[in-house]
């Protein structure tokens, strides 16, 4: 008698598995996967290999014998070139045992809300917003509470909004700047003002800052809220994977009160034990190499986003020109069609595969995100057969 043929409830998953939910964006990858031919522009990763130099660093460092376990929470020489580009970057010094490397900036979150959580505490997340956010608070046993993201202001969060949304039961915010899937960066007078209310009414707030490096317009400020107030209790999150093109490397970062680091440090041991070793020697290079390849990336992002923003206009499309970020979210209101059934549609018919805006939540009900991480030529390609496609179905439904 096996588990998947007995019905006995000793063999039973556990509620949390039972609850889990599959993103609707495997949905889109599984079909997507049987067109060979499609465009992709669903994905959530840069189209770039890792820089050679980091590659090479890698190589180098198994060679040197930096195959064994490593300390919790990430190598001494890692944690202090952190605080140097922490410092450069997002402009405070944090103390050396305030940084924790991760396995991937998603362990880093996980292990937060793990921290924080009691079974019932409430967390503030963005909508649209960074979908796994929702499952692992579900996950631990917390409730998320969404706050509106709205096109028609920016995309930005609401100080007034997310005050009306604290509770007794409210743990954390979780902020996203810039923020997949909308591409908008949020303001330093909007943070200041969300962190006082967070500040206030005794809330945490987790900011994830990934792509604090992939700013696309020169000169467009940019504020990290753990520089605001190094007192406040802020947890900042970073990463390797999109920045530097190595999302398969699994290398994050935070910065956490001295306490809380302390604990997810702690933490690691019973989930992961460390962070890769190979892979934080890759970090380092990453960190102390030429910045001309990084540099190039997120120049060629730039250019997709100029020409994608050019295309979406000529065509007639809506959509925010995105300000941080690889990702373009495109108003799809016009088709009459719910996100999901829209982009399988314009893969079957148009061989385009989008993300559709459900899987970024309630607030993604009307639009898909594409990618900019791609050929340029793809790109308005994709939107052409997007456009094209907008018009049949508003002709299917007249
Ligand atoms: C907003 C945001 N945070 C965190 C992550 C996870 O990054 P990592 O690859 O470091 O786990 C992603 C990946 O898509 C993301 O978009």
């Amino acid at each position: 008698m096996s588990p998947d043929t007995d019905p006995k409830e000793s063999f039973a998953f556990s509620h949390r598995a039972r609850d889990l939910r599959r993103s609707t964006i495997r949905v889109l990858f599984d079909a997507a996967d049987q067109n060979p031919d499609a465009i992709r522009l669903e994905v959530g990763e840069p189209s770039f290999t890792t820089p050679q130099h980091i590659i090479d660093a890698a190589s180098s460092a198994a060679a040197a014998g930096y195959t064994h376990y490593g300390p919790n929470g990430g190598l001494t020489s890692l944690r202090e070139l952190l605080v140097d580009k922490i410092q450069k970057v997002n402009g405070f010094k944090p103390a050396f045992d305030q940084v924790v490397v991760t396995p991937g900036a998603m362990n880093g979150l996980y292990s937060i809300y793990a921290a924080l959580l009691n079974p019932g505490d409430e967390v503030l997340l963005p909508t649209p917003g960074f979908p796994n956010m929702d499952e692992t608070v579900r996950l631990l046993g917390g409730r998320p509470v969404f706050y509106e993201l709205e096109r028609h202001n920016g995309y930005l969060p609401d100080p007034d909004r997310i005050a009306s949304l604290v509770t007794p039961r409210t743990k954390a915010l979780f902020l996203n700047t810039p923020n997949n899937p909308t591409g908008a960066v949020i303001p330093p007078e909007r943070i200041e003002a969300i962190l006082s209310v967070t500040s206030e009414r005794g809330v945490w707030v987790i900011s994830d800052e990934v792509y604090d490096q992939l700013i696309l317009d020169d000169g467009l400020p940019y504020l990290s809220p753990g520089s605001v107030d190094t007192s406040m209790p802020i947890i900042s999150v970073y990463s390797f994977s999109k920045v530097y093109s190595m999302t398969g490397w699994r290398v994050g970062y935070l910065v956490a009160p001295p306490a809380l680091a302390q604990i997810l440090r702690t933490l690691q041991e019973p989930q992961v034990s460390c962070p890769s070793t190979i892979s934080q020697k890759a970090a380092e290079a990453a960190l102390t190499g030429p910045r001309e390849p990084i540099e190039a990336m997120r120049s060629a992002y730039v250019r997709n986003r100029d020409s994608a923003w050019t295309r979406l206009l000529e065509l007639g499309l809506e959509g925010f020109r995105t300000q941080g970020t690889f990702y373009m979210l495109v108003d799809i209101a016009k088709s009459g069609l719910a996100p999901l059934d829209f982009s399988l549609r314009l893969l079957e018919e148009g061989g385009v595969a989008v993300a559709p805006g459900e899987v970024f939540g309630p607030g993604g009900d009307e639009v898909v995100r594409i990618s900019l991480a791609n050929d340029r030529e793809n790109i308005e390609l994709g939107l052409d057969a997007l456009s094209s496609f907008i018009e049949k179905a508003q002709s299917q439904t007249s």
